[in-house]
C-alpha cells in the first residue's frame, strides 16, 4: 500500500473533481490518498513524511496559474523534490489530444519555465468549459480564446473533456513512481 497525497487550486472545482478521482481510484485499489487544496494546506500545514508520493494539479486561467500556485511550490521546493512528485496541467486547450503531449502544450511548459519547482513528472488533463457557471467577463474572455482555437462558443455550452478511465491511469502511474 502506498500513500499519495494531492494537493490541487481549484477556482471552479473541476480540478478538485479530478483529485477526488485519483484519490477514489487509489483508495478503490487499496491506497491512501489524502487530497487537499493549497490555500487548506498553507493554512494547516502538510505531514509530508506520511506520503510516498506527491501530485500537484492546478487549472490554467488565462494563459497561466494562480499566482498562489507558484507562491506554494516556492515554498515547498524542497520537500517537493525531496519524493516523487508529478504535476498535472487542467486546461480545456488539452481537449485536442496533440495538445495532451507535454511538449505540445505551452501552459505545461510556462509551468515548468515559472516554477521553483521542476518536476520530474508531469501530466496535461483536458478540463471542462462551463459558460453558464463563468461570469460574463470570463465568458466573453473565453469565447474569443475559442474562437481563436475553434472551440465551441455557445454560451450556453458546459462541456466536460476530460478522459475520466485516463485519470485513473495516472492514479495508478502515481503509485508507481513510489521507491
Ligand atoms: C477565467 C478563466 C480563464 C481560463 N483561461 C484558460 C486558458 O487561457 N486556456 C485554457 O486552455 N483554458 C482556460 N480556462 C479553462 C479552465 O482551465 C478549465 O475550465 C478548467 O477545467 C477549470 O478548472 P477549475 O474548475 O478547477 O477551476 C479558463 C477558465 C476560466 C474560468
Amino acid at each position: 500500500m502506498k500513500s499519495v497525497l494531492v494537493l490541487y487550486y481549484s477556482r471552479g472545482g473541476h480540478t478538485a473533481r479530478i483529485s477526488r478521482a485519483v484519490a477514489e481510484h487509489l483508495a478503490a485499489t487499496g491506497h491512501q490518498c489524502d487530497m487537499m487544496h493549497i490555500n487548506e494546506a498553507k493554512a494547516e500545514g502538510i505531514d509530508w513524511a506520511k506520503y510516498d508520493v506527491i501530485a500537484l494539479g492546478a487549472c490554467v486561467l488565462y494563459g497561466s496559474y494562480h499566482k498562489s500556485v507558484f507562491e506554494f511550490v516556492a515554498e515547498h521546493q524542497a520537500q517537493l523534490s525531496a519524493k516523487p512528485a508529478s504535476f498535472f496541467s487542467v486546461n480545456v486547450v488539452a481537449r485536442n489530444p496533440e495538445k495532451r503531449i507535454p511538449e505540445n502544450n505551452k501552459y505545461l511548459q510556462k509551468f515548468i519555465e515559472l516554477s521553483a519547482w521542476k518536476p520530474n513528472d508531469v501530466k496535461v488533463i483536458a478540463g471542462k468549459v462551463d459558460y453558464p457557471s463563468w461570469r460574463w467577463y470570463d465568458r466573453m474572455m473565453i469565447q474569443l480564446i475559442m474562437k481563436i482555437t475553434d472551440g465551441p462558443t455557445d454560451p450556453k455550452a458546459v462541456i466536460d473533456y476530460t478522459d475520466w478511465e485516463d485519470v485513473k491511469v495516472y492514479a495508478e502511474h502515481l503509485v508507481s513512481l513510489a521507491k
